[in-house]
């Protein structure tokens, strides 16, 4: 039987995303579509009568402004909000700001997706000089890691190392008390949680892509374990059509 459900939900279309780049730890906003996105993911969890204890976010806005549409579309801004870098999107290093399409083009569309969906393989770390170093290395809100903390890159392998304790210490101690949990979070953090909680293989994780903004309802027992498979609250063609989209990012542009 079930004992407690869980909400996920992948932040809405980024303008990053928009534009096809590899985004990673930049802090790119929502685009005009994601905060629609947003919006219908918050009308679908008030259509289903959710409520939450207690939120989880990463420190990335686009994954915090759509916690806050959903919270506001759900009359709920009063729930607490805890924010971590340990539910950061994976960080894509020498890749961040590229052009996944082009990427494809330039390296070959296995080799992004080997980038993209391999569970161990990191993509190139990011060097000092690359553009977006400073940005994202010297912001204060990575001040407070500890040293080697801080990543030039993440596989898939590297974001639950860093995940999992978060979710360890402070979500799965919250869910087994009976607080009802939303994360907000990203496609590869999010990926990471589904793994965990599925037990799925390495293998099996390459082929799941997120949508983005529909919101992920699981069934948990009493030991977290899922009792039946994660429900979208959309409806099933717009939530294949979306899953479809985001693996279609690494194809060559025709
Ligand atoms: C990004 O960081 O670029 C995306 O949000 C996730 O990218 P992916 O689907 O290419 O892993």
């Amino acid at each position: 039987a079930a004992h407690h459900r869980l909400v996920l939900v992948r932040h809405g279309e980024s303008t990053w995303n928009q534009e096809n780049r590899f985004c990673g730890w930049f802090d790119a906003e929502l685009s005009a579509r994601g905060r629609e996105e947003a919006e219908r993911g918050a009308a679908a969890i008030r259509a289903a009568g959710l409520a939450f204890d207690v939120c989880y976010t990463s420190v990335l806005k686009r994954a915090i402004r759509t916690l806050w549409l959903i919270l506001d579309g759900t009359d709920q801004m009063w729930v607490p909000v805890v924010r971590t870098w340990r539910l950061n999107e994976r960080h894509y290093g020498g890749l961040t700001g590229l052009d996944k399409a082009q990427t494809a083009a330039q390296h070959g569309e296995e080799q992004v997706k080997v980038w993209r969906r391999s569970f161990d393989v990191p993509p190139p770390p990011m060097d000092e000089k690359h553009p977006f170093h400073q940005v994202i290395s010297k912001d204060r809100r990575y001040a407070g890691l500890q040293p080697g903390e801080l990543p030039t890159c993440e596989s898939l392998k590297d974001t639950i190392a860093r995940a999992l304790p978060f979710w360890n210490e402070h979500i799965a101690p919250q869910i087994k008390a009976g607080k009802r949990v939303l994360i907000a979070a990203h496609g590869n953090s999010l990926r990471g949680i589904v793994k965990h909680l599925e037990g799925m293989s390495d293998a099996a994780i390459m082929e799941l892509n997120l949508p983005t903004g529909i919101p992920i309802v699981y069934e948990l027992d009493a030991a977290l374990k899922p009792v039946k498979p994660m429900q979208f609250l959309g409806d099933e063609e717009t939530v294949r059509k979306a899953m479809e989209a985001v693996a279609a990012q690494g194809k060559v542009k025709k």
